[in-house]
């Protein structure tokens, strides 16, 4: 993808969030959080304790001037702590936060999606989907997040299409868009705060890798979209557009970042 070098225009400044999800600097949400920090915003980053282990996030830390808050997201005491203590850091409410948490135990463990394993679905379904619901609805209980802020997901459009190596993620994929949809009715409500879901191309990152023939269909993707793939750093900058001000009137919306993709129904290259 062509580069582009986008200057810092502030569009954050004074705005305040957390981000989940970074691993390494391959991932989606490392490249959100420089991004805000960019722009002005100050961030609090979080991730599963096991995650911590790799270290690599306090490099990202000690980048972005952030705290790091550890959070495994399947346990719900531990999603309302990272919400008092990221409260607590910015001294009252904040703007923003950014759900970028996908792992499937059936995938990893080889199982076949007609062969699965329930309580591993269970886990996977935890872990990707209800994780969003319980990190909003911790902000909502406590009245987290500022009038106008917003809330993004990251997912796939395997929610909506059959990809059969995507296998149970593709369902949790569609639980996280319905999450979106339906808690961006409350929380608009209450608090003029909105909730999306960004559908990103295939990326190259830990998660993404994980799906079998994962470079064979990024190929073919880059071949189906008229804007080639969208990579992490397009996202990223998607997510601060949507962070920001300019798209206040935006909620409850699956927003496809692919390049087209999409709505490609089949172009030369694949047919050639
Ligand atoms: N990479 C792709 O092709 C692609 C495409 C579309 C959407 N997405 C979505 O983007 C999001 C980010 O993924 P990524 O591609 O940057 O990969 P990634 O592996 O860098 O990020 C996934 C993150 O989930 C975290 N996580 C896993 N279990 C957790 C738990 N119990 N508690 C808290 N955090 C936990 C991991 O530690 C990791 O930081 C995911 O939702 C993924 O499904 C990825």
């Amino acid at each position: 993808m062509r580069k582009q070098i986008i200057m810092s225009n502030n569009l954050l400044k004074r705005k305040k969030g957390i981000i989940s999800g970074a691993l390494d600097s391959n991932s989606i949400a490392w490249k959100v959080a420089e991004k805000c920090v960019e722009q002005g915003a100050e961030i609090v980053l979080t991730n599963a304790p096991i995650a911590m282990r790799m270290g690599e996030i306090n490099n990202l830390a000690e980048k972005t001037n952030a705290i790091i808050v550890p959070c495994d997201v399947t346990d719900n005491d531990q999603v309302l702590e990272l919400v008092d203590k990221s409260m607590e850091h910015f001294g009252g409410k904040f703007d923003f936060m950014l759900h970028s948490i996908g792992m499937s135990l059936n995938v990893r463990k080889g199982r076949p999606y007609t062969d699965l394993k329930y309580d591993w679905t269970h886990k996977t379904y935890d872990i990707s989907a209800l994780s969003f619901h319980k990190m909003i609805q911790a902000c909502y209980q406590k009245d987290a997040i500022n009038d106008w802020g917003s809330i993004l997901g990251l997912t796939y459009i395997a929610a909506q299409r059959v990809f059969p190596d995507y296998s149970e993620m593709s369902e949790s994929k569609a639980i996280l868009e319905s999450i979106a949809r339906n808690f961006g009715y409350h929380y608009g409500k209450k608090n003029k705060v909105r909730v999306n879901t960004i559908s990103q191309s295939p990326t190259v990152t830990t998660a993404g890798s994980g799906v079998k023939g994962f470079d064979d269909f990024i190929s073919y993707a880059e071949k189906m979209s008229p804007l080639g793939n969208a990579d992490a750093e397009a996202c990223a900058d998607y997510c601060i557009s949507m962070f920001s001000d300019f798209t206040k009137m935006v909620t409850m919306q699956n927003l496809f970042h692919d390049g087209g993709f999409s709505f490609t129904g089949v172009s030369n290259e694949v047919l050639r």
